[in-house]
C-alpha cells in the first residue's frame, strides 16, 4: 500500500499575482497553480496563448522597461494591488550555446536584455507598488546553471548567477517593508525551453540520469516550490535560493555516474 504523502492546498484568494513568461513551460504551470489556488493572475509574455484558463494575458516584452511600467500600471488598475511578482520570462537561443571566444555580441545583449534586465525592470516597477501597500513577495527563477557551469554556456549560468543576487539585494533592501525575495534555482524540467536543447544535452535518457532522481522534473514541481515561498507558510525565508533540482547540485562531478536507465 502506498504511504500518505502530505498532500498540501493553498488558499491564494483576493491575492493579485503578475508572472513574466507565462505562456509556457515553467509560467504557465506557476499560473495555472495560483489560479487553482483562487488567486488573480496576470501573465505577462512576448507570446499570446494563454487567454483561456483564467489567466488575464498581458502582451509585453520585459526587455523594455516602459512594457514592464505598462503590465504592473495594468494589474493595478484591473486589482488594486500587487501581491506575487515572479520573474520567469528567459531564453536561452541556440547561438548562445557557444564558446566564449565565438561569442556574438547581439547573443550576449539579448540575453542580458531578457534574462537580466527584465528582472530588473519588472522587480523595479512591482516594488514600488509593494512599499505602497508595504507587503509582497518577488521570486526570481534562477536555475541549477546557477551555482555551476558546463562548457559552451558562456551566457546563460552567469546571467543565472546574477538573478541569484538580484534577489538577495532586493530582499535585504526591502526587508523591514513587508516584502520578501527568493530564488528558486530547477534542474532540467519538462519545458519547450529544454525540448528544445535536449540534443544537445546528450538525449532524455542521458539528462534524466544525470539528476539522482533519475528524471527531470516537471513544470508543476517547480510551481508548488514558488507557491510554497509566496505563502505565509514561508514567512521567515527571504534573501535565499531554493533548488528544485532532483538532487542535482548534490551530485559532485568526481561521483561514479548512475547506470543507464532502462
Ligand atoms: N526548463 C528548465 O529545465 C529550466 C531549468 C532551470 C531554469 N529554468 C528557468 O525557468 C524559466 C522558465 O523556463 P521554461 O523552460 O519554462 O522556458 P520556456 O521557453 O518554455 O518559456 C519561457 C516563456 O518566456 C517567454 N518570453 C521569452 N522572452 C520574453 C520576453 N522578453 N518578455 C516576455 N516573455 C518572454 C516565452 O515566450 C515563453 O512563453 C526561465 O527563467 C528559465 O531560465 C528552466
Amino acid at each position: 500500500m502506498p504511504r500518505p504523502d502530505g498532500t498540501v492546498r493553498y488558499d491564494n484568494r483576493d491575492r493579485v499575482i503578475l508572472v513574466s513568461g507565462a505562456a509556457n513551460g515553467i509560467g504557465l504551470s506557476i499560473c495555472r497553480a495560483f489560479a487553482e489556488s483562487g488567486a488573480l493572475v496576470f501573465g505577462m509574455d512576448v507570446a499570446n496563448s494563454v487567454a483561456a484558463e483564467g489567466i488575464h494575458l498581458i502582451a509585453g516584452d520585459t526587455s523594455d522597461e516602459s512594457a514592464c511600467a505598462e503590465a504592473v500600471a495594468y494589474v493595478v488598475q484591473q486589482a488594486g494591488a500587487l501581491d506575487v511578482l515572479v520573474n520567469n520570462a528567459a531564453i536561452q537561443p541556440p547561438n548562445s550555446y557557444v564558446r566564449l571566444d565565438e561569442l556574438s555580441a547581439e547573443a550576449w545583449n539579448r540575453m542580458v536584455s531578457v534574462n537580466l534586465s527584465g528582472y530588473t525592470f519588472l522587480a523595479k516597477h512591482a516594488v514600488q507598488v509593494m512599499l505602497r501597500q508595504q507587503s509582497g513577495v518577488i521570486v526570481n527563477m534562477a536555475s541549477g546553471q546557477a551555482h555551476r557551469t558546463a562548457r559552451q554556456v558562456p551566457c546563460y549560468g552567469p546571467i543565472k548567477a546574477a538573478n541569484v543576487l538580484q534577489s538577495m539585494q532586493w530582499a535585504v533592501e526591502y526587508a523591514r517593508h513587508g516584502i520578501r525575495v527568493v530564488s528558486v534555482s530547477p534542474g532540467a524540467i519538462n519545458t519547450p525551453m529544454v525540448a528544445a536543447s535536449l540534443a544537445a544535452q546528450g538525449g532524455a535518457a542521458e539528462l534524466a540520469n544525470r539528476h539522482p532522481l533519475g528524471r527531470i522534473g516537471q513544470p508543476g514541481e517547480v510551481a508548488a516550490a514558488v507557491l510554497w515561498l509566496c505563502s505565509s507558510a514561508a514567512g521567515f525565508v527571504t534573501g535565499t535560493d531554493l533548488a528544485v533540482d532532483g538532487g542535482l547540485g548534490a551530485l559532485g562531478a568526481f561521483a561514479d555516474p548512475y547506470d543507464p536507465i532502462g
